[in-house]
């Protein structure tokens, strides 16, 4: 098949050619996309790649989502400090059992959870030989199942239609109350007070996400048939929720308890994002539709040169989106009609690229050579790791198709410079900063000791739990007022990071900067698609 690349945003007009592209295209339709998907990155080399620093970060990285489970754990989950706990979380039918703690406190919160499972699948769609290569393949695949399992607890999965979804456990209820996330300090295991299950009713954000979400795994699992089918008739029932026009309010809206945590600010940039995965997964022309129309596309801000949404968060997919759709147009062609509105996403993932790049003075950097994506705010990582991600991948995806670069306006940049800002910047968080400090716990020399964590920071009962000492709601924040680094080490988390003069506190106290996220977590799979390109040396 005849490659179509086309990356100086120059229109491509011949016609005839976009006829045979789109003959080609539904030709490939009839026979599976996913089995396309999962093969149009180079897949060289299949035995285990030499250890490298990105390698041995991605390994400590993945640990973290071992060290967030909940729900009864597998026997060799292998973080020492954690046990079983909320066995009886969402007293519903079914229960709501499993799943991953969001940070450092003891709730599940569903958006941003849903976000990270989306990312590590497709990381594994897109890298699944370097995960194999690595020897973490089945393990990545273990902790998206982990992931995906609990998600299909938290809707009526085996409905086409639904009108409702679980969508957070616990989280900083009811402020005025003497218990909770807030008031309380302990090791969730201890935990006796109420985790309340927060339900919407509407909100496309959230059931796009996921339905992003286990649409990716279904391509991810196409070799369990069984799991996948459900899996996609799951993201079937959430895309129809998420595109009901009767549930068009953020899932968020007038929920403080869901909004103080993670509002979601707009959900068009999931509805398209939700979209493109579904199209990825099923191969129904539909959905390609409908990520491409033009109104989903105004409704996103899709053009609007927001700087804003240039920046990959669990809030805003918008860039994900774009470069998922632009793969499509890169890999296999759009084809008449879609090709006007491809281009125009194909534009702007070029256009986030661009905006990456020191050169353009698009966002500032900290002098030790961080990019302050959200502008000097607290938890700066996680947006960087994600940017990395895109610009690795995108990097890939011209080195796959044999294209030496793109253009940024009248300069050409080559696409190893892409792949430098990424590599920079995740050498940044792995300790080449002023600070010398790795944010990735478990990492090299020097990483943060004193994680905000409730259950890193107390030390965990040893042998008869009956007898040993369980600190209480209120003795807890001893461990949290504690001198002394957190007796466990909570291996893989990255820490929100420096401020933006380049310093860090190692200090529990120091919240916005000391606590991981599984969303954050999600962005280091960014490791993958530098492994082995060895450019470490060039810090
Ligand atoms: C558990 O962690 C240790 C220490 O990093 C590692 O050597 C071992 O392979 C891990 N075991 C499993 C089953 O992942
Ligand atoms: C889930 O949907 C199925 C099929 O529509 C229905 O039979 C079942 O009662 C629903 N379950 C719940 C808990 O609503
Ligand atoms: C918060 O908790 C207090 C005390 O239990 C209760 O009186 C109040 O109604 C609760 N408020 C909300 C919004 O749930
Ligand atoms: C949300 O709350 C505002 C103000 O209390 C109210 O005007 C609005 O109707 C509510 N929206 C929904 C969807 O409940
Ligand atoms: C959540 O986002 C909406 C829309 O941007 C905004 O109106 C609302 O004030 C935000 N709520 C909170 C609690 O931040
Ligand atoms: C494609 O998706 C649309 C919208 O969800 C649906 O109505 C249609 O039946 C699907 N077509 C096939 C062949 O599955
Ligand atoms: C960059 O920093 C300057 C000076 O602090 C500030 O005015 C500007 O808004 C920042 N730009 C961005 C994109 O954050
Ligand atoms: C790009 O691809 C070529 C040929 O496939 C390969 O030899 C080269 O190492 C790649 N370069 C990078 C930086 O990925
Ligand atoms: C980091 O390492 C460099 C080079 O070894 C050293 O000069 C610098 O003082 C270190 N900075 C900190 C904060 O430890």
């Amino acid at each position: 098949m005849k490659k179509y690349v086309d990356f100086g945003c120059i229109v491509c007009s011949h016609k005839a050619l976009l006829w045979t592209i789109a003959a080609i295209l539904f030709a490939f339709l009839l026979i599976g996309l996913s089995i396309i998907v999962s093969k149009s990155l180079p897949n060289k080399k299949d035995h285990l790649l030499p250890p490298d620093d990105y390698s041995k970060a991605l390994h400590t990285a993945l640990r973290f989502f071992n060290a967030q489970k909940s729900g009864r754990l597998p026997k060799d989950n292998n973080v020492s400090w954690r046990g079983d706990y909320g066995l009886s979380d969402g007293n519903v039918k079914g229960g709501l059992v499993g799943g991953y703690y969001d940070a450092g406190d003891n709730s599940k919160l569903h958006f941003p959870l849903a976000f990270s499972m989306t990312m590590l699948s497709w990381s594994v769609i897109e890298y699944s030989t370097k995960y194999k290569a690595i020897d973490e393949y089945d393990h990545v695949k273990e902790l998206i199942k982990w992931g995906t399992d609990y998600l299909l607890l938290t809707f009526n999965s085996s409905a086409t239609t639904i009108d409702q979804i679980y969508s957070q456990v616990g989280g900083a209820q009811n402020l005025t109350q003497n218990s909770g996330d807030v008031k309380c300090w302990q090791r969730l295991e201890d935990v006796q007070y109420e985790r309340p299950v927060q339900v919407t009713t509407q909100g496309p954000g959230l059931a796009a996400e996921m339905a992003a979400t286990l649409a990716a795994a279904s391509i991810v699992f196409h070799d369990n048939m069984e799991y996948s089918k459900t899996l996609l008739e799951g993201a079937t029932a959430l895309y129809n929720f998420a595109n009901d026009k009767g549930k068009c309010r953020s899932y968020s809206l007038n929920n403080s308890n869901i909004a103080r945590h993670y509002n979601s600010t707009g959900y068009w940039d999931e509805i398209i994002w939700s979209a493109a995965w579904m199209f990825y997964a099923s191969g129904n022309i539909s959905y390609l539709e409908r990520a491409t129309e033009d109104t989903v596309a105004t409704h996103a801000n899709a053009f609007s040169r927001i700087t804003d949404l240039r920046v990959l968060s669990w809030d805003n997919k918008l860039p994900t989106a774009e470069l998922l759709l632009t793969r499509l147009r890169i890999f296999l062609g759009s084809g008449y009609p879609y090709e006007s509105l491809l281009r125009r996403y194909h534009n702007e993932a070029v256009r986030n690229m661009c905006s990456y790049l020191r050169q353009f003075n698009v966002f500032n950097w900290t002098k030790g050579g961080l990019i302050l994506l959200n502008h000097g705010r607290p938890q700066s990582l996680q947006y960087v790791a994600n940017a990395a991600f895109l610009a690795s991948l995108f990097a890939d995806y011209m080195n796959a198709t044999g294209v030496p670069g793109w253009y940024c306006g009248p300069y050409f940049i080559s696409s190893d410079k892409l792949r430098f800002f990424a590599s920079s910047q995740v050498n940044y968080i792995l300790g080449a900063n002023p600070m010398n400090m790795s944010y990735l716990v478990g990492y090299g020399d020097k990483f943060p000791k004193y994680v905000y964590h409730h259950g890193a920071s107390i030390r965990r009962p040893s042998g008869n739990t009956k007898n040993e000492k369980v600190y209480t709601c209120h003795g807890g924040w001893a461990w949290f007022d504690s001198a002394k680094p957190n007796p466990n080490e909570i291996t893989g988390a990255m820490v929100g990071g420096p401020y933006k003069s380049d310093k860090f506190e190692d200090d529990r106290k120091d919240r916005s900067h000391t606590e991981p996220t599984l969303a954050g977590n999600a962005g280091t799979s960014c490791c993958i698609g530098l492994i082995n390109h060895q450019w470490w040396d060039w810090y």
